[in-house]
């Protein structure tokens, strides 16, 4: 494999965090998957939006209101050449990924009728499962699902077969957050399409390692969150479909999604204003914009290479240890490695290694079914950036050797 073309230790100066210590160790941050690390060129965006011109957005005559405006829109239209949207207006601010399957789930509650179906994967996170569960219950429409077989990948045969013309609906995530497994997107819309479903696929996890290119997955719907791409929290995108955003009736009602309001009817904005009500996070929307500038800068190639140099390493590394075992083992993975010492409680190993400064996540990840396939309670899972070390990885795997010896 080539080896990488980032300097590793330049780009962890971009980081504050990662110089600091925790329980008097340095810190060894893990825990990727949940929430990224924030670099400082997005901090100082942050810290400019409200030294400089923070103010409410498209309504204000004023030369702040107007600034913050520009820059709002101008991260808009960042993201909408990130994910190669056709149009801006495809680009929904949401607070993040849950925010943007609900606002879909629930426009599809008009859509939808009784006995008509939706499949989601084995492999969802509980807010790629809650939300059309929820829909299921307000329309009657009936819930299927893809199996995933041992490697932690999609049974795709098994898929094929749950289409039919009652499929109106399809949900699948890019990636897994649990396993790390990389699903295979692009059969999953063209066979939902061909049946005349629409396709929602979650990126949340996918979002800081591929860039996804939303034409030419033809897909529907795609959410994504900040917050795990070097953003800040409380800040996503819905990019959905023209024709689809049209169609859908909006979210929430309020200032800004409005063209004109009667006690006796309201119409509704143009979009993307329509699915937008009320003041948006301004500066983490901006600050989104930043995230996407600074990961772009370092290329999402050469951050994908040296994630998998290091994501070989790693399981090469853990491998080593004995009685260790690793979920998830399908082909196309991203960086993320979720594993169980036979014997002990993850949430053991976690604790012993939070105490030797290493940050990883315990606990089934909200992903309980895949937890339930493999008769667990939940991994160890260590999910690695482009600012981890070789040297990370070690202390991680010393980490876990002396866990055991403490806790056998
Ligand atoms: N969805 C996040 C994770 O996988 C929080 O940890």
């Amino acid at each position: 494999m080539e080896k990488t073309t980032l300097d590793i230790q330049k780009i962890r100066k971009d980081f504050p965090i990662l110089s600091r210590t925790v329980n008097g160790q340095p810190l060894v941050y893990l825990d990727n998957a949940a929430t990224s690390q924030t670099p400082k060129q997005v901090i100082d965006v942050i810290v400019d939006y409200y030294s400089g011109y923070n103010a409410n957005i498209h309504r204000g005559v004023h030369t702040l209101s107007q600034e913050a405006t520009d820059k709002y829109e101008g991260a808009r239209l960042k993201i909408q050449q990130h994910f190669n949207a056709k149009l801006s207006h495809e680009i929904i601010f949401t607070a993040g990924t849950t925010h943007g399957i609900n606002l879909v789930a629930n426009g599809f509650s008009s859509l939808l009728k009784k006995g008509d179906e939706i499949i989601v994967s084995a492999l969802e996170h509980h807010s790629n499962i809650v939300p059309w569960q929820m829909l299921c219950e307000r329309t009657g429409a009936i819930l299927k699902v893809i199996p995933m077989n041992l490697e932690g990948a999609l049974e795709m045969s098994e898929y094929h077969h749950l289409l039919s013309d009652k499929t109106k609906l399809v949900f699948c995530n890019h990636v897994s957050n649990a396993l790390g497994t990389v699903n295979p997107i692009k059969e999953i819309i063209s066979a939902a399409h061909k049946v005349g479903a629409a396709v929602l696929i979650d990126g949340a996890q996918a979002a800081p390692h591929i860039k996804a290119d939303v034409q030419a997955l033809d897909v529907d719907f795609y959410v994504v969150s900040a917050h795990k791409m070097c953003g800040p929290t409380g800040v996503g995108m819905l990019y959905g479909k023209e024709e689809w955003l049209q169609k859908l009736p909006p979210y929430q009602g309020g200032g800004e999604m409005i063209a004109e309001v009667t006690f006796a009817k309201t119409t509704y904005a143009d979009l993307p204003h329509k699915f937008e009500a009320g003041t948006p996070n301004i500066c983490g929307g901006i600050a989104f914009g930043a995230a996407l500038d600074y990961m772009n800068q370092l290329g999402f190639e050469a951050i994908a290479a040296y994630e998998n140099e290091l994501l070989e390493y790693a399981t090469e590394q853990l491998l080593t240890i004995d009685d260790l075992k690793i979920y998830g083992t399908a082909p196309k993975k991203t960086s993320v490695i979720s594993f169980n010492i036979k014997g002990i409680h993850p949430y053991d190993i976690g604790s012993i290694l939070d105490k030797l400064g290493i940050a990883v996540r315990t606990g089934h990840h909200c992903a309980q079914p895949i937890m339930d396939f493999y008769g667990i309670p939940g991994t160890v899972r260590a999910s690695l950036s482009f600012y981890n070390t070789k040297e990370e990885i070690d202390i991680l795997v010393a980490g876990v050797k002396r866990a055991i010896s403490m806790l056998s």
